[in-house]
């Protein structure tokens, strides 16, 4: 079977503005996808066209087997989508809203109130169900979004940044719903974010986005590792720093450190980390302390971009 998403030279200008340009995708069946992106990258606009609510300009997508210009109804009815800002009515109740999704989506009445039963489980609202959806936190109304888009058992799920202006907690909370949906029901899913520590955490692997155009692609450890050797630092006592520096720099070059430390930076990446404390121990050197910085996401949207994705915006 053909992958769930496929983008080809997929565009979108508003006026003079390239909103998305030119962007290419694949994303296989079962994968978290992450598009990771600064305000006004262009994340919501390609989301939009992915999911038929915006025509591309030029270039062309097929989500779940179906083009999305051409066959807009086929893509539809096998997709999910979680938008940022979508409206939802605060008086109606979790219960009540599930229920008319479900009558939307065509569900007879049984299996309709089987189904929001299930969801509000899933997303952990069941004791919150009966309550208005204006008395929610922002963290149940993310959540409510997801039992939504969930109501017609989608093969492909697309998130529009469902966790931006949520509470670490609660964000937390999303990913593993997130998480356990993806691998229980093998739904394939496209997620937007400008939160690096989401894209890390919950993505296989991720696009970078910056002014509609992706800059970088693949899981964040290659991204991470493409750019710089993580630096390992450890500490020994005075007398053994020569031997210690003799046995260091043969699992890479020396980089700055202050006194009674050295560091370098480990050409085999992480998992070379064993190797360097075997050979220390059988120098009979005692290691005092180890510590080891990997390049983060930011120091990859950094190399992409020239400037810092983290502090830039809210
Ligand atoms: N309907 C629209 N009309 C005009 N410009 C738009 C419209 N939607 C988005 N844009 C512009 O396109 C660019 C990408 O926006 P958007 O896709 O919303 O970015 P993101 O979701 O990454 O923040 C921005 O410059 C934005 O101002
Ligand atoms: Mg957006």
């Amino acid at each position: 079977m053909e992958n769930p998403i496929e983008a080809v030279d997929l565009s979108r200008a508003f006026g003079e503005i390239q909103a998305v340009d030119s962007i290419n995708l694949s994303v296989s069946h079962g994968e978290v996808f992450g598009f990771l992106g600064p305000n006004g990258a262009g994340k919501s606009t390609a989301v939009r066209m992915l999911t038929t609510l915006l025509k591309p300009t030029s270039g062309s997508a097929c989500v779940a087997g179906f083009d999305v210009v051409k066959k807009a109804p086929s893509v539809r009815k096998r997709i999910g989508v979680a938008l940022q800002d979508a409206a939802i009515d605060p008086l109606m109740t979790g219960n009540e809203l599930l229920r008319l999704q479900c009558v939307l989506h065509g569900l007879p009445k049984r299996s309709g109130e089987k189904r929001c039963k299930e969801l509000l489980e899933r997303v952990g609202l069941t004791l919150a169900g009966d309550r208005r959806v204006g008395a929610y936190s922002g963290g149940m109304r993310r959540r409510l979004d997801l039992a939504l888009s969930l109501v017609h058992e989608p093969e492909v799920l697309f998130l529009d940044e469902p966790t931006t202006g949520l509470d670490p907690t609660s964000r937390m909370a999303l990913w593993e719903e997130v998480r356990s949906l993806n691998q229980e029901l093998g739904t394939t899913v496209f997620l937007t974010t400008q939160y690096l520590e989401e894209a890390d955490q919950l993505a296989e692997r991720i696009a970078i986005i910056d002014n509609g155009k992706i800059v970088r692609e693949g899981s964040p450890i290659s991204l991470k590792s493409a750019v710089g050797a993580p630096t390992l630092r450890i500490d020994v006592s005075e007398d053994s720093l020569e031997a210690a520096r003799i046995v260091m720099t043969r699992f890479g070059e020396e980089r700055p450190a202050r006194r009674n430390r050295i560091a370098i930076g480990l050409d085999r990446g992480t998992p070379g980390i064993t190797d360097v404390m075997k050979a220390l121990e059988e120098d009979g050197l005692e290691v005092h302390h180890v510590e080891l910085d990997e390049p983060s996401l930011d120091d990859v949207f950094a190399d992409a971009t020239g400037r810092r994705l983290e502090g830039g915006q809210a």
